[in-house]
């Protein structure tokens, strides 16, 4: 139909997909639009677990995941691969999100072919490159070449100006991970068997408090991961507490927690949950201990207090809302913090409030409405 405007978003990896499926879902149903989706599927499993749950088969997907990839050979890959892509598609936009080497990679092949970007959770700064890293840099680089920047928050928005971009092209859309997750929590409302799968970790550890763990990020790799599974081991000594950690996929990470924890009483090491069942352990956890950029925004959504375990952080509204904490990756402090909240009812309290600073679950409609410009 002409006049439609061709959009293609572009994603590779777990938090991604999360955060643009709304997007997807309501450009597939405005006839405005003509809605393609690559995949470059730098994750592969984390990924596949996404599109399944929110019902998307990809126009494009380029498999590029391999064990242990370099940031390097992963970003050259995803290059030449989108570029190609975006050559047999001419999209009249190109949709990435966040901060990774695939929304980088899809940002810089659109530009060389002088297609205009749209970038979803825009403006987010540490001020520090190397935390998160490489994050902070591919948020730059995606600032620097977008002509729609769609920040979640007002603080995102006011980075932008600071660098000079544009004030036309910012819009203060909120963060899309606040519409995934009132998708999800009203799916899993129908249909409980989503998350069912539970079961038996919460029959296992009944009567404890659960602490929900996840952790990945790759300046946290060596010391800071080892620090990080002295905090769980010695959290786990506690009677009353179960700490349940979904392992990530990357090695890296794995090999740690694996050699640190396997075996004790008080932790489940298990593989990623899918996005139902994520929900539901952060629904069970009394707090979430996590270093991951998603479960700060989902935690404070759903009323649990969250530490995080990073030295900086560009999402500042939670710690501002006093619903979430930065407690770096010393294992002594990341104890201290957590018995904290287990042992001071008023500490818990003052920091579990349902508090929703990223967004009201309409973002995707007002990216949509941006992108029919
Ligand atoms: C990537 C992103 C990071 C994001 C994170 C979300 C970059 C540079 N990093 O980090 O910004 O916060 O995803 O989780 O873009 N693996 C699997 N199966 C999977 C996924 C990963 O086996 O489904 C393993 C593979 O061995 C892979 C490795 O993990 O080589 C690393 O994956 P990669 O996407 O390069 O980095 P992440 O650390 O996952
Ligand atoms: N998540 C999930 N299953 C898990 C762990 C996390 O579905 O086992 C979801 C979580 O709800 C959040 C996203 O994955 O939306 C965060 O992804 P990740 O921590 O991998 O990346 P980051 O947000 O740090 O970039």
């Amino acid at each position: 139909m002409s006049g439609r405007k061709r959009i293609l978003t572009v994603f590779g990896t777990r938090p991604e997909a999360i955060k643009l499926f709304p997007l997807v879902h309501a450009l597939e149903a405005d006839a405005r639009f003509d809605s393609r989706v690559c995949v470059s599927a730098q994750h592969r499993g984390m990924l596949d677990q996404v599109l399944e749950i929110a019902g998307i088969l990809p126009h494009h997907d380029l498999d590029l995941m391999r064990p242990d990839q370099t940031l390097d050979g992963l970003t050259a890959a995803l290059l030449t691969g989108l570029g190609k892509v975006l050559d047999v598609e001419r999209p009249d936009w190109v949709v990435v999100q966040g901060d990774t080497a695939t929304a980088m990679a899809g940002a810089l092949a659109a530009y060389y072919r002088k297609i205009p970007v749209c970038h979803v959770e825009a403006g987010l700064r540490s001020g520090n490159i190397h935390h998160p890293w490489p994050e902070e840099v591919n948020r730059k680089i995606i600032g620097t070449i977008a002509a729609l920047h769609c920040a979640p928050t007002e603080t995102s928005a006011v980075a932008l100006k600071r660098e000079n971009v544009d004030p036309a092209t910012i819009h203060i859309t909120g963060n899309t991970v606040v519409d995934a997750l009132h998708w999800i929590v009203a799916r899993v409302e129908a249909d409980p068997s989503l998350a069912a799968g539970l079961a038996d970790i919460e029959a296992r550890f009944a009567g404890k408090r659960v602490i929900g763990v996840t952790s990945h990020r790759r300046e946290n790799f060596g010391e800071g991961m080892e620090a990080i599974a002295t905090a769980i081991r010695r959290l786990a000594e506690r009677g009353d507490v179960a700490l349940v950690f979904p392992v990530h996929l990357n090695p890296n990470v794995r090999k740690v927690m694996n050699e640190r924890l396997v075996g004790l009483d008080n932790v489940a090491l298990i593989e990623p949950l899918d996005y139902p069942h994520f929900a539901r352990l952060i629904a069970i956890s009394t707090l979430m201990l996590t270093d991951s950029g998603g479960v700060q925004e989902e935690a404070p959504a759903l009323g649990k207090p969250v530490l995080v375990m990073r030295e900086t952080t560009e999402r500042p509204e939670g710690v501002e809302a006093g619903t979430a904490k930065l407690v770096g990756t010393d294992a002594d402090r990341i104890v201290f913090e957590a018995e904290q909240l287990l042992d001071d009812a008023e500490a818990y309290a003052a920091m579990a409030r349902a508090h929703n600073p990223f967004g009201d679950g309409r973002s995707s409609a007002r990216i949509a409405d941006l992108l029919v410009g």
